[in-house]
């Protein structure tokens, strides 16, 4: 059985709680150790529901899905050696946060929730908006003005009702935390259903590996919805003797903007308050990640590291990419800057190493910002 617990205060509840944080302010997590069998998954579709016996939605009825995931797991050259990628930039809505959002707005349906609120740098939302028209669910999102156009045009058209909120990712957090004391906060960040789809990134890593881990898996941390689902995936599979070792999770943030990696530098358990800069990477530009201790406690139980990359990495490594045929978006190309330089920076020992990162976000989204790029280039 599965409940929700508080980080801070250790309060239990049920599942069938219509709650997203603790009554005493704290995150919620899900304690939960789901029984694997490897049989029984093979059978099933290529989707990331084919591991529905980890995910606990009680009622099949309840599952949103476009049956998603399963993403191809490619060879990709970096230029320095060849790593795997995990393409989830060809979700439904053109990221990964598909896999939280699937979780998520099933769980929602599930409480018999009608309405949701969710901010985001503008892939979350996209995502929520689009589960939530497939279930019927009335959803508002909050987005910082500054998001690429792309995104703001998909959760229009999706049906959400959308807001766009002057100034910083920040500005607009603090925007949603009204709407979220009248409404069921479908947060990527503060809601834990959302991990449970997230997780499913590790499950399928893992089996495309014939059921063996990676030595290294390369994520973006803003709020580190990823890093921190594929940390509890790998966690469940090690757990269930499935797999032998925990990959060392390492995580890419930008110069302009790392409140996480301030603290791995200084060997602090909680994130550092930082002054941000604007980024081209706006999937990472969180300056106050509310789960960075957790991050920073998965980065330290594994020997991970975290890394920094400039905006000018992130811009050579976006044409390096688009050039090999990879269109994704500058967020994602920040991601490959930081595998470039993990690679360059362990040269003996990464040769020898399996390494997974990930396309997190289709470039189609970025046009507008894109564009801007190649005009600068003329
Ligand atoms: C394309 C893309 N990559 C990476 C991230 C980072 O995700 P997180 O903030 O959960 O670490 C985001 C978040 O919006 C994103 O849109
Ligand atoms: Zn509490």
């Amino acid at each position: 059985m599965a409940n929700l617990f508080c980080t801070k205060c250790n309060t239990e509840y049920s599942i069938n709680e219509p709650i997203w944080k603790c009554r005493c302010g704290g995150l919620l997590n899900i304690a939960y150790t789901p029984v694997i069998d490897l049989d029984n998954i093979e059978n099933k579709t290529p989707g990331m529901w084919r591991y529905r016996d980890s995910i606990p939605i009680s009622k099949n009825k309840n599952i949103v899905s476009f049956s998603e995931g399963f993403t191809p797991l490619l060879e990709v050259e970096t230029g320095v050696g060849s790593i795997l990628v995990k393409q989830d930039h060809l979700f439904s809505t053109g990221s990964y946060k598909d896999r939280g959002a699937s979780v998520l707005i099933s769980k929602v349906k599930e409480l018999g929730i009608k309405k949701v609120v969710e901010d985001s740098s503008g892939n979350a939302g996209a995502a929520i908006a689009a589960y939530c028209a497939k279930a019927g669910i009335e959803c508002e999102i909050y987005v910082p003005e500054s998001t690429s156009k792309g995104k703001l045009a998909q959760i229009e058209l999706y049906g959400a009702k959308l807001h766009k909120i002057p100034g910083s990712r920040e500005n607009t957090a603090a925007a949603v935390m009204e709407a979220a004391d009248k409404n069921y906060y479908a947060s990527h960040s503060w809601n834990p259903w959302f991990f449970q789809g997230t997780k499913t990134f590790a499950y399928e890593v893992c089996e495309q590996l014939e059921w063996n881990a990676p030595d290294v898996v390369i994520l973006p941390a803003g709020n580190g919805t990823l890093f921190l689902g594929a940390y509890i995936g790998f966690k469940e599979l090690n757990n269930a003797g499935i797999i032998e070792n925990m990959p060392k999770m390492t995580a890419i943030q930008t110069v302009n903007c790392s409140p996480l990696h301030e603290s791995y530098k200084n060997n602090l358990k909680e994130p550092s308050k930082i002054e941000s800069l604007e980024t081209i990477a706006e999937g990472i530009a969180i300056a106050e990640p509310i789960r960075g201790h957790e991050i920073l406690e998965a980065v330290g139980v594994t020997e991970g590291e975290i890394i920094t990359v400039t905006e000018e990495e992130i811009e050579v490594s976006l044409r390096n990419m688009m050039s090999s045929g990879y269109y994704i978006e500058p967020t994602s190309a920040a991601v490959m800057a930081g595998v470039i330089k993990y690679q360059n920076r362990n040269q003996n020992r990464s040769k020898g190493e399996r390494i997974v990162s990930v396309f997190t976000g289709h470039g189609l989204k970025s046009t507008d910002k894109l564009l801007k790029l190649l005009k600068s280039e003329k």
